[in-house]
């Protein structure tokens, strides 16, 4: 009994001695492992006298719980201090101030969709949006441009399959928008359009904003009105003269490219015309009794042309030093 007594003793000195968790099994095997000196003990219980035994293996398990006690203690006072150590290092001073954070920002192109839409918001326009994938029926046919018409060719498409495209444009919004309301309606619609197309001024995915306004009387010079005034206001500058140059759309008659005054020449920034009869007749409107308007403005090119931006696909980059510049 005094030698385990002292077993007891020299165990607890031993774990106190252990500064980390595996020092600490190591010195359990000592004891508590497959030759420790308790586990042989046990097995040498064997050799005593039946009287003897019971009375030294209750004695062996004191001790062995007594040992297994102090281990647990000394493992929860290692554990303790590791993790007071670690919390200490790692503590946080609140009052440090904090790193700078680098603020967000519209991409530009954004910020002259916002521009856009608030100015044609303020003389009246709501805004109408449709897919991206759309019908072969919506992009061409329903706007006069049929199947075989040399018209397609104007337009390098990304085909889905046979009867769905990448939107070249965004005129089929007129067709869908027709279709669900009835004259007086005054929409623009704006979105990504797709063509097989890219240099310093052509992108193969670029943003359009159309145009729509539908009534009894319409006229040409309400929609040159419209688009001066919207044009002036954009680039702030009221001396802003824009040109009506004759051109060809199928879905407009008589069609016309809008050019706008630019550092002493004239530069193209979108189509229009007064909506084609073919158009109407689709809608189910009758061409007698109500005109209408259309435009098709490039919003990249809008862009370039207020920041002085020479090269349209630094939008499409996503080089934050370009980028940070329209902060
Ligand atoms: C059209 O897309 C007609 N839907 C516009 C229209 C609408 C006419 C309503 C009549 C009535 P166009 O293909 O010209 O037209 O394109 C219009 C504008 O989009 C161009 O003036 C140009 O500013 C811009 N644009 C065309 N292709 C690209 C391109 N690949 N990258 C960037 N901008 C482009």
């Amino acid at each position: 009994m005094n030698n385990l007594e002292h077993t007891l003793k020299e165990a607890s000195e031993d774990f106190d001695q252990c500064q980390s968790v595996t020092d600490l099994d190591q010195a359990k095997a000592k004891y508590l492992g497959k030759s420790g000196v308790l586990t042989e003990a046990l097995k040498s219980l064997g050799k005593l006298s039946a009287e003897e035994r019971p009375k030294v293996g209750a004695e062996i398990n004191v001790v062995k719980q007594g040992v297994e006690e102090v281990l647990e203690k000394r493992r929860d006072a290692i554990l303790n201090a590791s993790q007071a150590k670690q919390l200490a290092e790692e503590s946080l001073d609140v009052t440090l101030p904090s790193r700078k954070e680098d603020r967000g920002s519209l991409h530009p192109v954004t910020q002259t969709l916002h521009r856009i839409e608030s100015l044609f918001h303020s003389i009246g326009f709501s805004v109408a949006h449709g897919p991206q994938i759309e019908s072969d029926f919506y992009n061409f046919t329903a706007l006069n441009i049929p199947e075989s018409h040399p018209a397609r060719a104007m337009h390098d498409t990304f085909y889905i399959d046979e009867s769905y495209v990448l939107r070249t444009h965004t005129s089929p919004v007129q067709i869908r928008h027709l279709e669900k309301n009835k004259p007086p309606l005054k929409i623009i619609s704006p979105g990504r359009v797709y063509r097989v197309d890219s240099d310093a001024t052509h992108s193969p995915m670029f943003h359009q904003v159309e145009g729509l306004w539908v009534d009894q009387q319409v006229s040409f010079a309400d929609l040159k009105g419209v688009i001066e005034d919207f044009l002036q206001n954009f680039f702030e500058n009221k001396d802003l003269k824009v040109r009506f140059r004759p051109s060809y759309f199928p879905f407009t008659e008589p069609s016309a490219e809008m050019d706008m005054s630019w550092k002493g020449g004239w530069l193209e920034i979108g189509g229009c015309g007064m909506v084609h009869p073919e158009v109407f007749k689709h809608v189910g409107i009758d061409s007698n009794q109500h005109q209408g308007f259309a435009f098709g403005l490039g919003v990249e090119r809008l862009t370039m042309l207020r920041f002085g931006v020479n090269d349209l696909r630094h939008f499409f980059n996503n080089d934050l030093r370009f980028l940070q510049q329209f902060i």
